[in-house]
């Protein structure tokens, strides 16, 4: 049995992706230190899964601890080697993720992101697992606005958060013996496997409404912070920013269903676990752009209820457009998102309606 180890599982992607690789047969040693997650998400998957208590028993092992903590890590590597199912594989999910906030605490996303995976590659070398999935993001990328973003277009990225992604991703490719991080595909002369996800806009949630977006501070998404106001919590939305060089003068967005991301983790990790080793950029993304304005009417219609709005400053560190072209991800991972965005309104309001204050 296939076993991996996965970072950040109970945050919001970790979770939805740990429902998919459980129901694909794996073994998994979840880790998180609940900083933006709670361990009751982690319960769920085991209930959403088609595995029956027992089975789900065995095949989960949760381990409550920080990423940045080697021996932790170590140990984690060890436990499973004891138990004859050695960690192959890790997907890592585990870090910090609002660019607002990455300005103020530039440090500690230095810390948590850089910092996190220096540790848990060290502690992967040390037990001789060199296959890893990592968590990047269309911020590393020089926004452009006229047409979409390719795995090949120039590498700068505009705040703090991104350029950790970027950092990480230099790092794993110099790990891995490649040249650079501007191809979507090169092969690896150091035995490494690695595929650095660049994803989009994450959104929505499972549609049974068990599991879904939960942040612990103020949200950073737009999903989230419409839901917000649709259950009450807040009285309006603040759209940042009405002039931006877009139709409607609000930024455009490339908003990609979250149970599509996980199931691009599964893609990314069957590929790269029956092919030679390389790195393997990937955008994850639709391909469609949808504006502010037109997400939150969608929204409405979707779910038939008023989001009121009122229009504020741009926010620190955005750009007008967003967009992938998801060609590669079809071309080297079989993967393509086919959930739409009216799927994405319902099934983040479902989560959000039968959860009004998340997993509290
Ligand atoms: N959601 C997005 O819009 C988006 C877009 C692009 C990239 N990403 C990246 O994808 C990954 C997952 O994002 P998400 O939306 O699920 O975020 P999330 O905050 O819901 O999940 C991250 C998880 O990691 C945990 N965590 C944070 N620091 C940790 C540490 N030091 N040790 C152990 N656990 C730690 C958190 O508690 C949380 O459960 C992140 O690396 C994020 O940067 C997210």
């Amino acid at each position: 049995m296939k076993c991996i180890l996965v970072t950040g599982a109970a945050g919001f992607i970790g979770s939805h992706t740990t429902l998919v690789l459980l129901n694909a047969g794996y073994k998994l040693y979840l880790l998180d230190n609940f900083s933006n997650s709670s361990p009751i998400a982690l319960s769920r998957v085991a209930k959403l899964s088609s595995l029956s208590k027992k089975e789900a028993q065995e095949r989960i092992s949760i381990i409550d601890g920080d990423v940045r903590d080697f021996s932790l890590l170590d140990n984690v590597f060890s436990t499973s080697k004891r138990n004859g199912e050695r960690i192959n594989s890790v997907i890592h999910f585990a870090g910090l993720k609002a660019v607002g906030e990455s300005f103020e605490k530039s440090l500690d996303y230095w810390d948590n992101n850089v910092g996190g995976t220096i540790t848990l590659l060290k502690v992967m070398v040390k037990n001789s697992c060199r296959n890893i999935v990592f968590s990047s993001s269309a911020t590393v990328y020089r926004p452009k606005n006229e047409a979409a973003l390719i795995e090949t277009d120039p590498i700068s990225p505009i705040n703090p958060y991104g350029i950790t992604k970027a950092t990480i991703e230099k790092m794993l490719a110099d790990i891995g013996g490649c040249q650079s991080t501007a191809s979507a595909q090169q092969n690896s002369s150091k035995g490494w496997r690695i595929a650095c996800l660049r994803y989009f806009n994450p959104a929505g949630a499972h549609p049974s409404g068990e599991i879904g977006e939960n942040p612990k501070n103020i949200p950073n998404n737009l999903l989230p912070l419409i839901n917000q106001v649709g259950i009450g919590r807040n009285k309006s939305l603040t759209v940042f920013g009405n002039d931006w060089p877009t139709p409607d003068g609000t930024g455009i967005r490339d908003y990609v269903h979250v149970m599509d991301i996980a199931e691009g983790h599964k893609a990314a990790l069957d590929i790269l676990l029956s092919s030679k080793p390389q790195l393997l950029i990937m955008n994850l993304g639709s391909g469609k752009g949808t504006s502010v304005l037109k997400l939150i009417h969608i929204f409405e219609v979707t779910n038939g209820i008023k989001i009121p709005y009122e229009i504020g400053k741009r926010r620190e560190g955005d750009s007008a457009i967003s967009l992938a072209d998801p060609s590669q991800a079809l071309k080297y991972l079989q993967w393509e998102a086919k959930r739409s965005i009216e799927d994405i309104c319902r099934d983040a309001w479902n989560w959000q309606y039968k959860n009004p204050i998340g997993y509290l």
